[in-house]
């Protein structure tokens, strides 16, 4: 979700969302409840809804902050597994403190004829990341990771998103990539430094590149997240200034004959 839709706070719909991007992905009928903020919203509700979905998995996302949810959402119809933590971080941009960039990388915007190479460059940098669908063993992950190209590709010369490049400016090798949203508050979506990049504070190069980017474009504000688990990125952030600012639960409610065929078949 993004930190502007969280703090917009969409509120509970009428029904579970169907996705059918990711029921065809997955070979599974999955729907989503993404509500950020509970404010206003019982878990009862949220039971409710996925009981009369017939939906196979109801990927759920509510504000960290409602502690008191997880208990209240089990429910003997389905169950729930706890799929990831996000943590949200920013900074307000300040041009003037952006420091010059580091001669030794160019940073362009994907184009069209870059499809390829994204799509190469995601496949290698996410091939093994720990996101909510890697937590559930009912999901494949390659297929996640296709997700992820085709996540990644609707960002390229799409107005409002970016694909920010970074290249080395001895040789023009990729050394990362970042998808953004180019609207106040600016965003990036998906970040990653190639293997053979890291450990040199690349990733970090890559964000200041972006908050550029993004100032460029009149945005004030840069947003990040990532699951809690990623130490590097959330060293990267507080290396470069960026505070706390909320975090997400990720819930995967699961049919329950569905995981128990799935269980007795050894998962
Ligand atoms: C996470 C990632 C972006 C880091 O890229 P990088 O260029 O190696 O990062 P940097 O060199 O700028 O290092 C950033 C900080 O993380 C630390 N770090 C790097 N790798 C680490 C690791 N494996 N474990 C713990 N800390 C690590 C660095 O020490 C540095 O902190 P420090 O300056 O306080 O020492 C890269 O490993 C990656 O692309 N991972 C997969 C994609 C991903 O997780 N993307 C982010 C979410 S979309």
């Amino acid at each position: 979700m993004s930190f502007k839709s969280i703090v917009e706070g969409k509120g509970l719909p009428d029904r579970v969302v169907r996705s059918p991007v990711e029921s065809d992905r997955f070979g599974l009928s999955i729907g989503r409840l993404e509500l950020g903020s509970t404010g206003g919203t019982e878990p009862q509700q949220v039971r409710g809804l996925v009981a009369a979905s017939e939906v196979d998995i109801v990927v759920l996302r509510y504000e960290a902050s409602s502690y008191d949810w997880f208990a209240r959402l089990l429910d003997p119809s389905y169950v729930a597994i706890h799929a990831d933590t996000l943590v949200y971080y920013g900074a307000p941009i300040d041009p003037d403190r952006i420091p010059p960039p580091d001669v030794h990388f160019l940073a362009r915007a994907a184009g069209a004829e870059d499809r390829d190479t994204v799509d190469a460059a995601v496949r290698g940098i996410f091939t093994q990341y720990g996101n909510h669908y890697a937590a559930n063993p009912l999901l494949d992950r390659l297929a996640a990771l296709e997700g992820y190209c085709e996540w990644a590709a609707g960002f390229i010369a799409t107005p409002g998103r970016e694909t920010l490049l970074l290249e080395s400016s001895e040789d023009h090798e990729l050394a990362g990539l970042a998808t953004l949203l180019v609207e106040e508050p600016g965003e990036v979506v998906l970040a990653g430094v190639e293997e053979s990049f890291r450990g040199r504070g690349v990733y970090q190069e890559l964000l200041r590149r972006a908050e550029a980017g993004l100032a460029d474009a009149g945005c004030r504000q840069i947003h990040v997240s990532t699951q809690i688990h990623n130490v590097a990125v959330i060293r990267a952030w507080v290396n470069l200034g960026y505070r706390f600012e909320l975090a997400l639960q990720t819930v995967h409610l699961i049919r329950r004959e569905l995981w128990a065929g799935e269980v007795l078949n050894g998962l």
